[in-house]
């Protein structure tokens, strides 16, 4: 059962959350939980369907608009709507739609199972006139055809015949959600998509609708299959819908079958000839044999991914949950990323974040290499945005990636925690190092990653400067959005030294492994010797703050000059801050919204003691609010690394359920994609201890005293290693490639075939 997450509620409020909760994704299309019978109005409901990647350009309207402020914004649409298959039952004026809040629930549950790919609802219905029926709906989004949705119904009658209507809808007539009151969430609630085509075509029914400014269309063909020799279809249309009605006498359980396939003129050049050409090819195949086919690839997919965790079922449960639908919103075609809510919700419009590259890519780069290749190539498809926004906000050169955005131009209209967080080209720059520590695939920095380091480089020697002997980085904001505008962001400086450390190495690997590229690579990003100086140098003389007396790093130049936030007299109904508090109050206290300094020395540890990092640790850990969920995964991860476990647990139990227990309260706009990401971390970076370094591979293992064991796979240069930390041992087994050691708690250790390491 712990690869199944079920719900028996029925509550109006339940169900809008789990329109997020229970989203069918495949990393091209997501199609929120919404009900096939439509009977919920927003704002009960938030009806949704997208394809990664796809969105219009939205004017941004300021009131005072300065130099180089974006014009225009990306924002993902929600896209035509298929969902609908409402279910009449009985005749003339007995007629009655089921409904879940009408006529009598005898049983209901819904089931998402991660195993196979598939959510479900399973409904005993009595209607008010008296017909009993079991209804059960699956649906999935194919993994190995990614334009395919699919809606499998049975109907079973409970109460001898009954005259049945299906009426399945394709509605065009769509557009985003909104809620001014939420920053988090859109506020345009302009319609921007019109209907450009709309057919009948082979018994499908085919909706295409073309974005009103960045001129990208969308495809929608949808067709209905009943399952019984006496069914009538009949088709009907509006202005902007169509309807199929399949009228049957239901005497025996029978399949009704929506398949609905989705293609977008970003990847597809004929919209409709792709779509009919899809749906024909797979006319043949079986609902059953789409099913198995997604069960295979979640096999695969568990295989690499799955953490188990002896002695705790929930949390079980909760982790195979969270990298279920970080899989089913993950774009894998290098022209798509992952957006902050995934595909399950509209929060954050759609967009691609830093959550990627910090929270989300150490998964894939340590279990599935080609997956972080693609996620890695989205980015390097954006650089010349980057370097141009860097021009535009007036350095000579450099690449400056985009706080928020989708193809790749900044979308972000608050500056002070959007653009202003410089930090994102180096949270770039540094997956890219993982990456390639993890599979020492040189080509791949040939391609790609040795151009994004140069180019992130120069940003931080054009943004900085010398003082005092010293290279300082002024005027950007670190990770915490509680504290702008700063001077020698701690988390900013030390990630940029890794980044010009990095661009220093790749040059000297590629003049290594291969001459005649380097030649050809430094002239056509005229690189000289004197450049590569400039970024060792800065690197060196890099400036990171540290308090003598507190003997931890201050966030940034001034930071421990302000008063603390007292958190004793706000109370509750007062977080999260930003949303109750004018940003400048906030800006005014010590007051994290997330870890940053903490979080620096979770990626990078060798800058600092022990001491530095465990003070720091308790320190911040008093100021923070985790007003953002990207917060308490990182304490965790740090507590465990300073050895307070139980610490640790603690905020890994906040993390691992935060979207099931919807503890945020904004759950229904969305999966928390980052957090999700942050506890496959919580366990593998956190409790494991894993380290990626130029050594090697690093572990510190440990066991919350709650958990029997806990057991992972990781990928790494070209091995598949499992690793299993339980009460006694920490054992690793080399399951496919050749002998190589790794650090266990500093030590280092061959591994062969078996190894078990006692944890006393
Ligand atoms: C966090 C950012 C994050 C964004 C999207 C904000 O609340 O402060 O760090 O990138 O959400 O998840």
């Amino acid at each position: 059962m712990s690869w199944t997450i079920q719900s028996y509620s029925t509550d109006v409020e339940k169900l809008l959350l789990e329109e997020s909760l229970f989203f069918t994704g495949n990393g091209y299309i997501g199609v929120r939980g919404n009900l096939e019978e439509n009977n919920l109005h927003p704002p009960n409901t938030i009806r949704g369907a997208y394809v990664n990647g796809f969105y219009d350009d939205v004017p941004i309207s300021y009131g005072e608009k300065m130099y180089a402020f974006p014009e225009t914004q990306q924002k993902s649409l929600n896209i035509t709507d298929t969902q609908t298959m409402e279910i009449w039952l009985g005749e003339g004026e007995w007629r009655e739609k089921f409904s879940l809040q009408e006529g009598k629930v005898i049983s209901y549950v819904r089931s998402l199972y991660v195993d196979k790919g598939y959510t479900e609802r399973n409904i005993q219905w009595q209607s008010l006139s008296g017909h009993e029926i079991i209804i059960n709906i699956k649906r999935l989004a194919s993994f190995t055809t990614k334009n395919l949705f699919v809606q499998c119904m049975t109907l079973k009658p409970i109460s001898g015949d009954i005259p049945i209507q299906v009426v399945s809808k394709l509605d065009g007539n769509v557009h985003n959600f909104i809620d001014p009151t939420d920053p988090r969430v859109g506020h345009d609630g302009e319609k921007r998509l019109a209907i450009t085509r709309m057919e009948h075509v082979d018994d499908a029914n085919y909706i295409e609708l073309q974005t009103s400014k960045s001129n990208l269309s969308v495809a929608t063909l949808t067709d209905l299959s009943v399952d019984n020799s006496d069914v009538s279809y009949e088709y009907s249309k509006d202005d902007t819908s169509f309807t199929t009605t399949a009228t049957f006498l239901l005497t025996e359980t029978t399949k009704i079958e929506k398949r609905t396939f989705f293609a977008d003129s970003i990847r597809y050049d004929h919209l409709a000839n792709t779509l009919v050409n899809l749906k024909s090819e797979l006319a043949s195949t079986s609902f059953e044999k789409i099913k198995n086919e997604q069960q295979t690839y979640l096999l695969d997919f568990w295989s690499r991914a799955d953490i188990c965790i002896k002695g705790d079922r929930k949390l079980q449960k909760a982790i195979r949950f969270n990298l279920f639908h970080i899989l089913q919103s993950t774009g894998q075609d290098g022209i798509s990323n992952i957006a902050a809510k995934g595909l399950s919700g509209e929060g954050y419009e759609g967009h691609y974040f830093w959550d990627t590259e910090i929270y989300l890519l150490p998964i894939f780069i340590m279990t599935d290499p080609d997956v972080a290749k693609k996620l890695l190539l989205y980015r390097y498809s954006i650089l010349s945005h980057a370097k141009e926004r860097a021009i535009e906000m007036g350095h000579k050169q450099g690449a400056l990636f985009p706080w928020r955005t989708i193809s790749g131009t900044e979308c972000s209209s608050f500056f002070p925690a959007g653009t202003a967080q410089y930090h994102i080209s180096a949270d770039i720059a540094h997956s890219y190092i993982q990456y390639y520590l993890a599979t020492n695939d040189l080509k791949f920095m040939k391609r790609a990653g040795a151009e994004v380091l140069i180019e992130t480089a120069r940003l931080w020697i054009d943004a900085g400067h010398y003082y005092d002997n010293s290279f300082r980085i002024d005027a950007v904001t670190g990770p915490d959005e509680y504290t702008c505008i700063v001077n020698n962001n701690y988390y900013t400086n030390v990630m940029a030294k890794q980044n010009l450390q990095w661009a220093v190495k790749v040059c000297h690997l590629l003049q290594k492994s291969d001459e005649t590229f380097w030649e050809a690579f430094k002239e056509r990003l005229t690189i000289t010797e004197k450049e590569l100086i400039s970024f060792k140098c800065a690197a060196e003389s890099m400036y990171l703050p540290i308090d003598k007396d507190l003997y931890i790093n201050p966030q940034d130049d001034t930071f421990l000059q302000k008063k603390k936030w007292d958190f004793t007299n706000v109370p509750k109904e007062h977080y999260p801050l930003l949303l109750h508090y004018h940003p400048l109050t906030i800006y005014r206290y010590q007051v994290c919204k997330q870890a940053d300094t903490v979080l620096a020395h979770l990626l990078i540890e060798e800058e600092q003691s022990e001491k530095v990092m465990k003070n720091s640790f308790h320190y911040y850990e008093k100021i923070t609010s985790h007003d953002s969920s990207l917060s308490s995964c990182v304490f965790s991860m740090m507590a465990a690394r300073i050895g307070c476990l139980e610490k640790a647990y603690n905020y890994f139990i906040q993390s691992a359920s935060l979207d099931l227990d919807n503890t945020q309260g904004n759950t229904k706009d969305g999966l928390h994609m980052a957090n999700m990401g942050g506890t496959w971390m919580g366990i593998v970076v956190g409790f494991a201890g894993m380290r990626l370094k130029e050594s090697g591979l690093h572990f510190r293992p440990q066991l919350p005293k709650q958990w029997e064991e806990y057991s992972f796979h990781l990928q790494y240069q070209n091995r598949i290693l499992r690793f299993t930390v339980s009460k006694a041992d920490f054992h690793i087994e080399l399951l496919k490639g050749s002998p190589l050691s790794i650090y266990v708690w500093g030590k280092e250790v061959i591994v062969n075939k078996y190894n078990a390491i006692s944890m006393s």
